[in-house]
């Protein structure tokens, strides 16, 4: 059997860079709760993404998107339908879910497989009370035409941007767009605090809401707690985790987009192969490295390439599949909508293996495995 190579890995910061962060809280006994690292990472993250203060940290990006549309008090008045995509991962119809909201879901558009504006305006009813876009694969929903939406009809903006960290549109912050943009600093994203998460907000009122929610309920400023919130907070180990890979940060994304133009070398022009472009004035974080393979002319099925690969020690990741409106308890609960689009990429889109140290002789051997299922 070869080495084995997995979908992802996570970037180590160097070991005593990590420690030396990390000495004070032996002196300190401070280890969670607001904490020296916590404000640190919170106000370099904010720097480093350019939204300045509006921004809160949470210890995974799930629960960051739920306390986003917490504190954005979704619901409130009764309009409870959330239009959204379900090419996405559980956690985006979950939170949906979780907060007493429903998912309507809508097709995405095959250019960049993020959700259609012209399908959200049709899906807008009095009951509308959010739009919920997921960046995929770090590519940028239609932000403007969004938001116009959403200006006209009163209607919030969340964008689920677990995979954008650092992306820019111009010289605007992915994390700058809606009412709020959750971030995933999750082990295998391209930055990461191990777990962690961060809400990045545009009204600056939302944010004793999103600490209260991450806290018990625990209002920061009279310490009542005044709703029902549950524990969400980063630790200080997972902070300084933070603060010290934002160091390296840049330099790990400029790794991944070697690898991956490495991958374009090879794959680009390949007959049934489609690689996505980013959208232009979008400069990606090279976060995945997704590829849709079209049987009809390639001559084998996403699934095939999985199985060649996994045969050759190589883990692929179907992502997104299945549709989250396919998932058995969603099945017959929610309308899974007309979405023939997602429900293409759902079985045509393979994520290769990418990573920060990923070498180019291991994605010449991946794409040969890849390259030798074509018929
Ligand atoms: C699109 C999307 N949304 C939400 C999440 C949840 O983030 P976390 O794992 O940090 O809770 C992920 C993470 O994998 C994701 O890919």
């Amino acid at each position: 059997m070869n080495k084995q190579i997995l979908v992802t890995r996570s970037s180590m910061p160097p070991f005593d860079e990590y420690v030396e962060e990390i000495r004070p809280l032996w002196e300190s006994h401070w280890l969670t709760n607001a904490g020296v690292e916590h404000e640190k990472f919170r106000s370099g993250l904010g720097e480093y993404l350019g939204v300045g203060e509006n921004v809160e940290l949470f210890v995974n990006g799930h629960l960051a998107l739920e306390c986003a549309l917490k504190a954005l008090e979704l619901g409130a008045d009764g309009r409870d339908e959330v239009i959204t995509t379900s090419y996405t991962f559980a956690s985006t119809t979950n939170a949906i879910v979780r907060c007493g909201l429903k998912p309507v879901f809508v097709d995405v558009k095959p250019d960049d497989l993020t959700i259609d504006p012209a399908l959200v305006e049709a899906a807008i009813t009095s009951r509308t009370c959010a739009i919920l876009g997921v960046h995929v694969y770090g590519n940028l929903c239609d932000v403007d035409a969004i938001q116009r939406m959403a200006s006209a009809h009163e209607l919030k903006v969340v964008y689920d941007a677990a995979h954008a960290f650092g992306v820019r549109k111009g010289n605007a912050a992915a994390a700058s767009f809606g009412d709020a943009s959750m971030l995933s600093l999750h082990a295998t994203k391209v930055f990461h605090s191990v777990e962690g998460g961060a809400v990045c907000f545009r009204d600056s009122a939302v944010r004793d809401r999103l600490r209260a929610w991450r806290n018990f309920g625990i209002n920061p400023k009279t310490g009542e707690v005044e709703c029902a919130g549950g524990n969400a907070k980063l630790d200080e180990f997972r902070a300084a985790m933070g603060v010290v890979n934002l160091r390296h940060v840049d330099d790990w994304i400029a790794d991944r987009a070697r690898a991956e133009a490495r991958y374009r070398e090879r794959l680009e022009g390949a007959q049934g192969v489609r690689l996505f472009e980013p959208t232009p004035e979008v400069s990606l974080n090279h976060i995945y490295m997704p590829v849709l393979f079209n049987p009809d002319k390639f001559g084998a099925t996403r699934n095939d390439v999985l199985e060649a690969l996994a045969a050759h020690g190589i883990r692929a990741r179907r992502y997104f599949y299945p549709l989250t409106s396919d998932f058995p308890c969603y099945r017959g609960v929610f309308n899974p909508g007309d979405i023939p689009i997602a429900r293409e990429a759902s079985v045509r889109v393979l994520t290769l293996p990418l990573y920060e140290g990923l070498s180019n002789e291991d994605v010449d051997m991946i794409c040969d495995v890849v390259l030798g299922c074509m018929r």
